[in-house]
């Protein structure tokens, strides 16, 4: 089949899925702190998500990260992981993946593994107990820890995701470093996107720019800048002194959307093109329309045609311009 090319050449291999928008935490800058979750019935059930996922996969897919809110508090995830564990024995998937963050790992770890999961996105932004109940409102630190402790002990390979917060965690970054070192983890830093119902939070006043942090790293270590990419949108970066290799994920001081190659599924099955972008496909529609899955590429086809070019995120007038009331975890961040 072909294989799904948008307007500007980019080939679409990535598809993240968002298979539940509830979650066990509420970070502060995914959701607000009373959200209104969607009534079960509206949910796409896991036969369906296996059916959209499994057109992708048809149509060239080959990446498959699997999100929320939080993955692993849908009812039944793992059946659904299995599953998806058949393209990967296929050869058409190369890569089932998930980001979590990371309460349900000790449960799932050995699971995940044994399906084919490689390797797992953990979100988390700071070691200190205190901050982590701030930030996730209620998380407990030490239960994501022995999540870790079981997946690496399953062979799952960590990456951790920190969300680079001004005045919250620039005081970790050599701590987070060194942990992470330690645990032979992969560490990878995002900026902070104006998305969600800000309440009394400004994202602008949060935002510290990757560009400095790579600057105060550079004053500590030996740092070289490395050309690859794992298909994602961070650039990394070397520690020679550690030898471990730092993620930089930086939507608003540079922006990589010309190398994107990924579109969103939500649990209800909208497709969104682009994460800073409202257009979105409705793909569960043509879905329960019929049993075969014809109309289901068709809509497939049509949605990546109109793939926008980027994202409208800025801070340069010193403002949060681009801001999406969307909530992260409506599309799984
Ligand atoms: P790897 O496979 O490890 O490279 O994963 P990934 O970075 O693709 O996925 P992950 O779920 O760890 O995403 C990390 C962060 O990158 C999240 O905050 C995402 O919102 C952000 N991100 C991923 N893709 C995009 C994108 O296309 N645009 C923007 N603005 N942010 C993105
Ligand atoms: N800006 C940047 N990253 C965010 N995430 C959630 N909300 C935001 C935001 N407003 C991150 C989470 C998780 C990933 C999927 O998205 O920390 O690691
Ligand atoms: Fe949950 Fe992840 Fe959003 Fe935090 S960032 S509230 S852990 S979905």
């Amino acid at each position: 089949m072909a294989p799904l090319i948008d307007p500007f050449a980019r080939p679409i291999s990535y598809l993240r899925v968002s298979v539940t928008d509830r979650c066990d935490f509420r970070c502060v800058y995914c959701m607000a702190e009373n959200m209104t979750f969607l009534p079960k019935k509206e949910l796409l059930t896991l036969e369906e998500l296996d059916r959209l996922c499994s057109a992708f996969i048809r149509m060239g897919v080959e990446k498959l990260r699997i999100t929320g809110g939080e993955p692993l508090v849908r009812r039944g995830i793992m059946t659904f992981f299995a599953a998806m564990g058949r393209h990967l024995d296929s050869g058409a998937l190369k890569e089932l993946t998930l980001t979590t963050n990371g309460s349900q790992l000790g449960r799932f770890a050995a699971d995940l593994a044994a399906v084919g999961v490689r390797r797992v996105n953990v979100s988390l932004d700071t070691l200190d107990e205190e901050k982590f109940a701030r930030v996730t409102r209620w998380g407990r630190l030490p239960q994501v820890l022995k999540g870790i402790d079981a997946a690496q002990a399953a062979g799952l390979r960590i990456k951790i995701n920190a969300v680079a917060l001004k005045g919250f965690n620039e005081d970790e970054l050599f701590s987070l470093t060194e942990w992470c070192a330690a645990r032979d983890i992969d560490l990878t830093w995002i900026e902070v996107m104006p998305m969600g119902d800000l309440g009394n939070e400004n994202r602008l006043d949060q935002y510290w720019a990757l560009s400095d942090l790579r600057a105060r790293l550079a004053a500590r270590y030996a740092v070289t800048d490395l050309p690859e990419r794992t298909g994602g949108p961070a650039r990394y970066v070397r520690l020679e002194e550690t030898g471990q290799k730092i993620g930089f994920i930086t939507p608003l001081s540079h922006n990589f959307c010309e190398s994107c190659n990924r579109v969103r599924l939500t649990c209800t099955g909208e497709l969104f093109m682009c994460l800073g972008q409202e257009d979105n496909a409705d793909l569960r529609h043509p879905l329960r329309a019929s049993e075969g899955d014809a109309a289901v590429e068709e809509a497939i086809r049509a949605a990546i045609s109109r793939k926008p070019k980027g994202h409208d995120f800025d801070y340069s007038r010193q403002r949060a311009d681009g801001q999406m009331s969307r909530h992260m975890s409506h599309t799984g961040g």
